[in-house]
């Protein structure tokens, strides 16, 4: 098995209320404390501050989003460096709600992410292709020009703690997840693509996690293939007790 560590996200999108914030981080926190996981949540931006000071040590809180700049007259953006100054350690970037919903093209995705590093907060990439990608037999040529297009310029040096999320659009909010099958597949795919873009050793080191429909009741089978390295949950981390078995799934690979 890998020796990769298993990271698990919560995204929890624009749900939960400030009291709800600080109830859940207090849950999520216990079950990530005899966990072998990396473990992080993303709350709203506004109850940032809220979940960092409920969190315990071993339980980080990151942003959904960051701005493509540095600082400056952008109306309701927030940058990389202001995730770092209160105390995020990472940021989602290119989440398919902003690609598809937002219109967020790769380019842009490419100088977020770029924020993220200059900011020494942990990008996690999100790619993913849609139905009618999957349908016409392109979904691993989208994964792999989103790859491509995103970390375009970007050094592997400056990568050392990228994190990828495969998160096909289809997945998403749907109940229909991936097969483990397909699910490891992308993630080759992805594997093979930084190894092409980077080196074998980077490729290697790299997590990739998967995202779309993830449940307690099916992660054990997601993680338990060598490629898939955790996971990013949306609805099924909103629930601390659903979240808190995903959690320990994940930490199961690491006992194997
Ligand atoms: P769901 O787990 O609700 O399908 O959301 C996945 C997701 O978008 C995580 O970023």
């Amino acid at each position: 098995m890998t020796s990769r560590i298993p990271f698990v996200g919560g995204n929890w999108k624009m749900n939960l209320m400030r009291r709800e914030v600080g109830e859940l981080v207090r849950g999520v926190s216990s079950a990530v404390a005899d966990s072998r996981v990396e473990c992080a949540v993303y709350p709203s931006f506004v109850y940032l501050p809220d979940a960092i000071a409920a969190a315990s040590a071993g339980l980080s809180v990151g942003g959904q989003d960051c701005s493509d700049e540095l600082r400056g007259a952008f109306t309701g953006q927030v940058s990389a460096g202001m995730l770092k100054d209160i105390g995020c350690s990472s940021v989602l970037i290119g989440h398919s709600e902003r690609r598809h919903g937002l219109g967020e093209s790769d380019a842009l995705i490419s100088r977020k992410l770029g924020r993220a590093l200059d900011a020494a907060v942990m990008p996690v990439l999100c790619v993913g292709e849609t139905l009618a990608h999957r349908e016409s037999g392109v979904a691993h040529a989208i994964i792999e020009s989103q790859l491509r297009a995103s970390l375009a310029g970007h050094s592997e040096a400056a990568l050392a703690r990228l994190v990828i999320a495969y998160e096909p659009v289809w997945a998403i909010g749907t109940g229909r997840t991936a097969s483990a099958d397909d699910a490891s597949e992308a993630h080759d795919t992805i594997r093979r693509t930084l190894a092409v873009l980077y080196t074998a050793r980077f490729s290697e080191a790299i997590r990739v996690i998967y995202g779309g429909s993830v449940t307690a009741k099916n992660a054990a089978d997601l993680f338990s293939r060598e490629a898939i390295d955790g996971g990013l949950i949306g609805g099924a981390s909103l629930v601390a007790a659903d979240f808190a078995q995903i959690i320990a799934a994940a930490s199961a690979r690491v006992r194997r």
